[in-house]
């Protein structure tokens, strides 16, 4: 492993992933730079970072098509690294407003390479946030990297875009080292309950929703559909920590040998792999449902009363990972359990629904 400290550029990097992965870069010796328009987070969550790790955060507000203001911000604090999270990422609505989609997450995504191309220093190591949904319905299970790809919504496939898109750009110059990163369902929070998934307004994700409606601030669960062809008929998912998915960003950058493309290491044991490499971030582990919210009653000890209602639009029976690969060629798996992803959850709501009953600031991630 690297022993080089490296600055590490996070857009989006007071967003939900975004934040966790800025306490794990942070604790491991790198200097972490957040760049965020704040259009789904709270500005409040760099104080909370700081709180959490007991070091300053830098952060810049903007907007990631804003070439020029990146550009600046590569140069001033001589990024090494971008991991680039800052994106639209709602499946319902990418599909009602889908031009925003392709303009903030495909042109806010070539705005950030364009300004990195422009950087007198030439930065050329990038992790990229892609997703589990470029695969589509799964032809098999668990899904491998190799897997077709065939994204079923606007937002999926501003990621495949955008995979394109950096697939290309490693090609025309091998001085690039990217990691498309493509996370399953990303759950829980920082063991200090300090930063975790807070969406605004009713969530659309399953366990937000089971959080909320354990801590008595929505009324009951909808089960969208029994009838799947799975074990209990409800929709299965790899469920990840979102520490364990913060960890595997420190691997990947480890893995594309970001601290040897900044050219002073005093570990020559890193290795470095330029162009460009995809990594499924899952624990291979699928959970229903009904086994999800009968984990977060027993973490909780409090009822989550539901009612089965129809199959949701789009979505799949079963979806879960193959991990071989990222074992194999980052050295990481998942470590957290289902237990774990359910009692930090459940922290983190609680410490939330107090601070909103308080009227204080949120220090939600997202
Ligand atoms: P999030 O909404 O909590 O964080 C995204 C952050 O990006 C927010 O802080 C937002 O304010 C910022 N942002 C959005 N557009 C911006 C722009 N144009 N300029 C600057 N900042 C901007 O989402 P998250 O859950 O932390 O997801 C992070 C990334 O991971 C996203 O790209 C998302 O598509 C991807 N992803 C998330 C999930 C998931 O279930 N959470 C699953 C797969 C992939
Ligand atoms: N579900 C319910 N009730 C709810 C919400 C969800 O029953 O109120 C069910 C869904 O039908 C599904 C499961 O819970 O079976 C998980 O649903 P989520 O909405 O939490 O997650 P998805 O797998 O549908 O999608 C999420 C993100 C995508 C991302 C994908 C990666 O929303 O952006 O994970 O696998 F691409």
């Amino acid at each position: 492993m690297s022993t080089r400290s490296l600055n590490i550029l996070l857009t989006g990097g007071t967003g939900y992933i975004g934040s966790h992965t800025a306490v794990v870069l942070q604790e491991a010796g790198h200097r972490v730079f957040i760049y965020d328009n704040y259009c789904n987070s709270d500005p409040a969550v760099a104080q909370t970072l700081q709180k959490i790790t007991g070091q300053p955060f830098k952060t810049i507000e903007g907007d990631i098509r804003n070439t020029d203001l990146l550009q600046k911000t590569l140069e001033t604090n001589h990024i090494d690294a971008v991991i680039h999270f800052a994106g639209l990422k709602a499946v319902g609505e990418s599909a009602t407003i889908p031009v925003e989609y392709y303009a903030n997450n495909v042109q806010g995504t070539i705005s950030l390479l364009q300004a990195m191309q422009a950087a007198s220093h030439r930065p050329r190591t990038l992790v990229f946030s892609s997703s589990a949904t470029v695969y589509g319905d799964p032809q098999y299970l668990p899904i491998d990297e190799s897997h077709p790809t065939a994204a079923t919504n606007p937002y999926g496939r501003t990621k495949l875009h955008i995979e394109e898109i950096l697939r290309d750009l490693a090609k025309s110059d091998v001085s690039w080292r990217i990691a498309c990163l493509r996370y399953f369902n990303p759950v829980g929070a920082h063991v200090s309950g300090l930063i975790g998934e807070n969406p605004n307004g009713i969530p659309n994700n399953l366990m937000p929703f089971v959080a909320q409606v354990a801590v008595g601030k929505l009324k009951q669960l909808n089960v969208f559909g029994n009838d799947y062809d799975t074990p209990d008929g409800t929709g299965v998912r790899d469920y990840i920590h979102v520490m364990d998915l913060a960890e595997g960003h420190l691997a990947a950058l480890n893995y594309l040998g970001a601290a040897l493309a900044a050219e002073v290491v005093t570990n020559t044991e890193t290795q470095t792999h330029t162009g460009l490499h995809t990594f499924n971030l899952g624990t291979g582990c699928g959970y229903s449902v009904l086994e999800m919210i009968q984990a977060f009653e027993a973490a909780s000890a409090k009822a989550v009363p539901f009612l089965i209602a129809p199959r949701r639009a789009g979505d799949i029976a079963s979806c879960y990972a193959s991990t071989t690969l990222a074992a194999e060629q980052l050295g990481w798996t998942a470590k957290r359990d289902l237990k774990a992803m359910c009692e930090s959850s459940w922290h983190f709501q609680q410490k939330a629904a107090a601070s909103a009953g308080s009227n204080s600031n949120t220090t939600a991630g997202a």
